[in-house]
């Protein structure tokens, strides 16, 4: 298995050689079947370096989806629960629409930018004995990552500095963050919100000897309308205050649309990354003071990271800059134009930055059980 989210597990397809009855296109019969024992990913309580071996089930389940078998690719399969099947199946759906949407944004930019290809997709019903439904989708294999990058497995440390032992420091970093919102923007300007950006659902590959970034994991991605979200989903380190605060109150009973936290997400990695590993999450509203004052003090930190986490890390959602913004204000360092449009955000934001939080944005709201009296 190549990793583990909450959702899908997800296996390296292998071409099994013409000697165990294999050709190399996959077809034939599959006499022996190769399922390496892998890390798992995404929750952290798992990722303490525990090998696990992959259940018997799924790892014949992984063989009889044999449709595409090749190297370089990965397969992800996700059992649907019986209960919630159309629901489940929906989502799938939307899940890999969206990935060929991306794939197609970016063919069509003619970047370099990676992408995960989708290579085939479908959903098997009733395979052998087992009366599950599971969907999977076939696609490229990237190396790792973010969150494997950035971690040290002996000392079970992370950030920047463990990220040296691949060749990756500063500037591969902020080459890997700028791939990363190029991605928030796509999926932005397609009016998706991807709501569950975090170090795990960043892939990494090399390309002509840079290594660049992939997001991926589209299971909880909803539709923008009218620059507003219908879903408070995503994992709650990574959620701004103001949608934390309401988790568990009335507030997704009643549908309120909540502004897309890509952006929050985003600089949230970056702090992870950039200034400190161990940064309490999620960061609460009381939080936002002492980390500005960190990451203004944090010494060995680009200063372009510096602003971007700065102009994300307030209050106030309205007042935080936008993926455009976070695009703009990288290209411009590289260009050496970067105060120019720091200028133009400070001018801009002046009216909104000295105002006090709102009120709907910094206290928490009675939990939803306690309306009832439970
Ligand atoms: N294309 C890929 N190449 C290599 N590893 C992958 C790929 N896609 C996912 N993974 C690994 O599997 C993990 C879980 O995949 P993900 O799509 O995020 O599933 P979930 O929806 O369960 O979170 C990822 O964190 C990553 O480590
Ligand atoms: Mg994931």
């Amino acid at each position: 298995m190549y990793g583990e989210g909450s959702y899908g597990k997800v296996y390296k397809c292998k071409v099994v050689s013409k000697n165990q009855g294999e050709n190399s296109e996959g077809k034939g019969p599959l006499s022996k079947t190769k399922v390496k024992k892998g890390f798992v990913g995404d929750a952290r309580k798992k990722r303490a370096n525990k090998r696990l071996t992959v259940q018997k089930g799924h790892r014949e389940e992984a063989w009889n989806m044999k449709r595409v078998i090749q190297v370089n690719k990965v397969m992800k399969i996700i059992e649907f629960s019986e209960d919630r099947l159309e629901r489940d199946i929906d989502k799938f759906e939307k899940e890999v629409s969206i990935m060929k949407t991306v794939q197609h944004a970016v063919e069509e930019q003619g970047d370099v930018l990676p992408c995960v290809q989708v290579y085939d997709d479908g959903i098997v019903r009733s395979v052998r004995s087992v009366r599950s439904v599971f969907g999977f989708i076939v696609m490229s294999m990237f190396t790792q990552d973010l969150f494997d990058t950035v971690k040290d497995d002996n000392s079970g440390r992370y950030g920047i500095n463990c990220s040296m032992k691949y060749g990756i420091g500063y500037p591969q970093m902020i080459i890997i963050f700028t791939d990363i919102a190029k991605h928030i923007k796509i999926l932005h300007d397609n009016r998706y919100a991807h709501n569950d950006v975090k170090l795990e659902n960043v892939m990494i590959i090399k390309k002509e000897g840079q290594w660049r970034a992939a997001l991926i994991d589209f299971g909880l991605a909803s539709t923008i309308v009218d620059q507003r979200i219908n879903s408070l989903a995503g994992t709650t380190a990574y959620l701004p205050p103001e949608i934390n605060n309401h988790r568990y109150s009335i507030r997704p009973l009643l549908n309120i649309k909540v502004d897309p936290h890509d952006v929050w997400a985003y600089a949230v990695m970056l702090i992870e990354v950039f200034v400190n590993p161990r940064v309490q999450l999620p960061i609460g509203h009381s939080d936002i003071p002492d980390l500005r004052r960190s990451t203004e003090q944090k010494e060995d930190c680009p200063p372009v990271v510096k602003n971007l986490i700065l102009l994300i890390l307030k209050y106030r959602p309205e007042s935080r800059i936008s993926i455009d913004d976070v695009l703009e204000i990288l290209s411009a360092e590289e260009s050496g134009t970067l105060q120019e449009v720091l200028d133009r955000i400070a001018e801009r934001d002046v009216g909104l930055a000295s105002l006090p939080p709102s009120s709907d944005t910094s206290s928490p709201a009675k939990p939803w059980w306690k309306l009832w009296g439970g």
